[in-house]
């Protein structure tokens, strides 16, 4: 762990107010955790905006299993991607649908065109893609 410092910051009382609110709502055990939970966000959005920057990333694809051809597809692509393939995770939603669930490590730019790859394959009916920034974490 990087050694901690002390710093002061000065806020009108209704924003410091505000905060207090957030802050209980979602539960933070005290103003420095949310502070610093805040403060990562932020940085991580930012280098979010590099096409070089390091992230992991959870792809979500839901599909009707029907579609064979997309499973082997789907395969295919993951051992075509296997750098970034951390892991996957394959969950029966109903009689049709799977939900498929596969985890990325590489550049921004690597993930997000193999996972819109991955969602534009015929047969899948939703896809989302939820990226963490890693550098510096
Ligand atoms: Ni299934």
């Amino acid at each position: 762990m990087s050694q901690v410092e002390r710093i002061g910051v000065s806020l009108e009382k209704d924003l410091l107010a505000a905060f207090d609110g957030l802050i209980a709502k979602r539960g933070y055990p005290s103003r420095s955790e949310a502070l610093r939970n805040l403060i990562r966000r932020e940085i991580g959005a930012e280098q979010l905006g590099r096409p070089e920057a390091m992230a992991v990333a959870a792809v979500f694809l839901v599909y009707n299993h029907h579609s064979t051809k997309l499973m082997s597809m789907l395969t295919g692509l993951q051992h075509s991607h296997l750098l970034q393939t951390i892991s996957s995770l394959h969950i029966h939603l109903d009689q049709h649908d799977c939900l498929e669930v596969i985890v990325l490590r590489g550049q921004v730019s690597e993930i997000n065109k193999t996972a819109e790859h991955l969602i534009s394959l015929k047969g899948v009916k939703l896809g989302r893609i939820n990226l963490l920034a890693i550098e510096g974490a």
